[in-house]
């Protein structure tokens, strides 16, 4: 079994190629050229098995070696081999590429922090108020595939009654494993498969006391997902707690789900600690997806470390995916507020940011100077009513712990139950998982924690369901509560238990969590896409896995709350299936297009949506602003982009041999000229023109006008200025020039962005896209 070789990449230079990390096996990712003629499947595979023996020494060591071979969407394979081997492949005629797996790289992205209550209906209300669902018949020609942690498949919402036969185009497969039988799929799961080669290559053999060997979720986050995107309707759906009660549903509710287990938990790391995904799985979960017969990928998985398109495995697999014309749709990643935190950034994926819903669950926090302070959670428990000696997390740490480096935080082991017994303790969010300070303060024998926010963390209070009475309370109110211990000499409070408001406001506004643009890797594309409900959303559970996920928490449930851009990419994937159904022979940069241009920018207070902080929020955080499903089925006109025209914007890139048929002509269109419908211009110098092509899709006959709101200090041009069609499908060029203006360095420092619009209307559609320039 091949172990971790952590110095892989210095082995060249070793004097002694003998020693033991050089002739370690890892997992490579090998393209190989187009196949020249059409080959069945048994065949594709031995073209790789002789690859494999002609670098290794018997031929059974090259089956044994190989991994997956890749069939269906592009030619190639994954295979565990020595550095030496896998040069001496990457010297071979007919071999594009061998790169190396980055193990440990990917995981799914939720915050973590978890809770449970009913589902609402108010939860995506816009795609509810109108008869967009009855247009695209609830999705049910759509199957979306989910790359995620599995599935449980006895939850309700996966229940397929009254559902049509399944698609006589469907080829998927019901895959079975552990506790996963075929009786599991249905007309409403109509394909379930899990891959865990890479993993093993990695790990060893799966502990199966930890996983299940099959596609069922053991972690609550797949079955959170999938029941997002396509869960059916559930009447009457009631929490633990009672919290909120009412109908489940997914956005597509009468989709047909395809399930690609391909995260998986890591050995000996508590299942709050997270999961871990391999490329070299999810490009064969993507490869089978493409030949099952998908309409839409949601992959809520991601990087914190990303890497180029030609090392990224999700973003090849999309673009595998979008060749066959598969709308990819991916969480933008939980590592906001900083700039440039994005992952999944690729020019073909939709990359979805995180906000919130108009609902809270309303907790506040009683202090002995009768002070009430506005809190929130969906902790079910209960304190007898009466006032409590309250303390400060930093002042009753255990005698060894330094306090001043974890000050406030409730890290596991460092409360003294000496000091905490019987009192109410207040704690700051930083390092280690919410919930975890709570089974902190109650492993210490507290009677209630009160969760403060960092000023980081803003007023956004993701609720979570923790094992003891707990409210959690923003960052102003959390520099309150500290003020009054610190000023008073027996400090008291009580939490009172939470209940749901509805129509809070403003909402929706930005989660602090979800992570900002500009783009590391391609500056030039407008990142994120789009925002998306990724803040306290209710969806179907797994059994085994608590609402918090901690391990002595015992509580099952089987609708929970949790958080992230998780939470929000299947959203836009649900929004995706249903403009898939009512417009089948849309492109996926088309359905990306309508989303994007006709998102909406203003809360419920009719104000522009704010951070968490309560500032404006800005294109880096939200794209083009919020998603607006009904809009988007009718969106005027559309920026397409074909396959090739992202071959095209790889060649700029210098990515050249990402698919081995493409030739780059000698001068590819720059990147700029990607025909995107949003627009980032990095370090402008001048003046810069960049060309696009929109689409008639609205009325045959149209005249649409441009307005602009040109980014401050930069003045924008778009010409020509009216566009008329006479038909749907008519195409129109036109050109936006960016110039800045002289006075413009005063007013915006180096590398600091400012942003605009530039909005085509006909009267009835308008079709805004939002800009970002920077000066050189
Ligand atoms: C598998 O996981 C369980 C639960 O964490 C643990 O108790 C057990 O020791 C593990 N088994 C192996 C072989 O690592
Ligand atoms: C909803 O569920 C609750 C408790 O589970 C039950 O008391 C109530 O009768 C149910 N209501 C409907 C309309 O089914
Ligand atoms: C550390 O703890 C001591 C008492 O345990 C307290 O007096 C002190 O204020 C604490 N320091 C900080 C930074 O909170
Ligand atoms: C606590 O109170 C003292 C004096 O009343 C003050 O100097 C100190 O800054 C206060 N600390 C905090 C954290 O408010
Ligand atoms: C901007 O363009 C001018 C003229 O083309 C050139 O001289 C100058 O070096 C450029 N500045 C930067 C920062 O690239």
């Amino acid at each position: 079994m091949a172990l971790p070789m952590k110095n892989s990449v210095f082995c060249l230079l070793l004097l002694l190629p003998i020693l033991a990390s050089c002739v370690e096996k890892q997992v490579y990712i090998v393209y190989l050229r187009e196949h020249s003629e059409e080959k069945a499947l048994h065949e594709i595979e031995e073209t790789h098995h002789s690859y494999l023996f002609s670098v290794k020494k018997t031929e059974e060591e090259a089956r044994s070696s190989l991994l997956y071979s890749y069939k269906h969407s592009f030619n190639g394979f994954a295979a565990l081999l020595t550095q030496q081997e896998a040069s001496k492949l990457s010297e071979m005629d007919e071999v594009v590429s061998v790169s190396r797996s980055n193990p440990k790289k990917y995981s799914l992205h939720t915050t973590r922090s978890w809770e449970f209550v009913g589902l609402e209906e108010d939860t995506q209300n816009n795609l509810k108020k109108d008869d967009l669902l009855l247009k695209a018949k609830y999705g049910k020609d759509v199957v979306i595939g989910i790359l995620d942690s599995g599935v449980w498949p006895e939850s309700k919402s996966f229940s397929d009654e009254g559902m049509e036969p399944i698609p006589e185009s469907w080829k998927g497969i019901c895959q079975t494993g552990q506790a996963f039988t075929l009786s599991n799929c249905n007309k409403k799961l109509i394909g379930a498969r899990y891959y865990i080669k890479g993993y093993e290559a990695y790990y060893g053999p799966l502990n199966t006391t930890l996983d299940c060997l099959s596609p069922r979720d053991k972690d609550g986050h797949g079955t959170h997902t999938t029941s997002t995107a396509g869960g059916g309707r559930v009447p009457n759906v009631s929490a633990l707690g009672g919290f909120a009660s009412g109908t489940a549903s997914g956005g597509a509710p009468l989709a047909r789900l395809a399930i690609y287990k391909v995260c998986w938990a890591i050995p000996g790391a508590g299942k709050e600690d997270g999961n871990t995904c391999f490329e070299e799985d999810m490009l064969a979960a993507i490869d089978d997806a493409i030949a099952d017969g998908v309409h839409v990928l949601s992959i809520s998985i991601g990087t914190k470390d990303p890497a180029a398109y030609a090392d990224d495995g999700i973003a090849q697999g999309a673009l595998h995916a979008i060749k066959k014309n598969i709308v990819v749709a991916c969480s933008a990643g939980n590592e906001g507020p900083a700039p440039s935190t994005l992952s999944n950034t690729a020019p073909w994926i939709i990359t979805v940011g995180a906000s919130s819903v108009d609902r809270k669950f309303t907790a506040p926090v009683v202090l002995g100077n009768d002070r009430e302070i506005e809190g929130q959670t969906v902790t079910p428990e209960k304190l007898e009513r009466k006032l409590y000696p309250l303390v400060y997390a930093a002042q009753v740490v255990n005698p060894d712990v330094p306090n001043d480096s974890i000050a406030g935080q409730c890290l596991p082991g460092s409360l003294s139950p000496e000091k905490v017994k019987g009192k109410i303790v207040m704690c700051l969010r930083g390092k280690g998982t919410r919930v975890g300070k709570g089974g902190e303060v109650k492993r210490a024998g507290g009677v209630g924690f009160i969760l403060g926010n960092s000023p980081a963390n803003g007023a956004e209070i993701a609720v979570d369901a923790h094992v003891l009475p707990a409210t959690a309370v923003n960052s102003n109110n959390a520099i309150e509560i500290l003020q009054y211990i610190n000023a008073t000499k027996n400090p008291t409070a009580y939490i009172h238990r939470a209940s749901t408001v509805l129509h809070d406001k403003p909402a929706p506004s930005m989660a602090s969590f979800s992570s900002r643009g500009p783009s590391v890797i391609s500056p030039e594309i407008l990142k994120p896409d789009i925002t998306a409900p990724g803040l306290n959303i209710l969806a179907a559970w797994s059994e085994v896995s608590s609402p918090t996920k901690m391990e002595n928490d015992q509580r099952v449930v089987k609708y929970n709350i949790i958080s992230g851009t998780s939470m929000s990419c299947p959203h836009v994937a649900a929004a995706a299936a249903l403009i898939k159904a009512i417009h089948p022979s849309w492109s996926s940069a088309a359905i990306r297009s309508a989303l994007v241009t006709s998102a909406g920018l203003t809360n419920n207070m009719g104000m522009r949506i704010t951070d968490a902080s309560g500032k404006p929020a800005d294109p880096f955080q939200f794209g083009s602003g919020h998603f607006r499903p009904t809009k988007a089925a009718d969106p005027g006109l559309v920026y397409d982009a074909s396959y090739t025209d992202y071959l095209l914007f790889l060649c700029s890139s210098g990515i050249r041999n990402i698919d081995p048929s493409f030739e780059c002509p000698k001068y590819p269109p720059t990147q700029h000229n990607l025909n995107y419908p949003s627009l980032a211009i990095p370090k402008l110098n001048g003046t810069m023109t960049v060309e696009r092509t929109v689409t008639n899709v609205g009325g045959s006959k149209s005249v649409y006008f441009a307005s602009v709101k040109p980014p401050l200090g930069f003045s924008v041009k778009v010409s020509p200025s009216i566009l008329s069609f006479n038909h749907v499908g008519e195409k129109k060029k036109f050109t936006i020039t960016v110039k800045a203006q002289s006075e413009t360095a005063s007013k915006i420092g180096k590398d600091e962005y400012a942003f605009g619009w530039y909005t085509w209307t006909d009267g009835i559609h308008n079709v805004r896209s939002p800009m970002a320039v920077s000066l050189a």
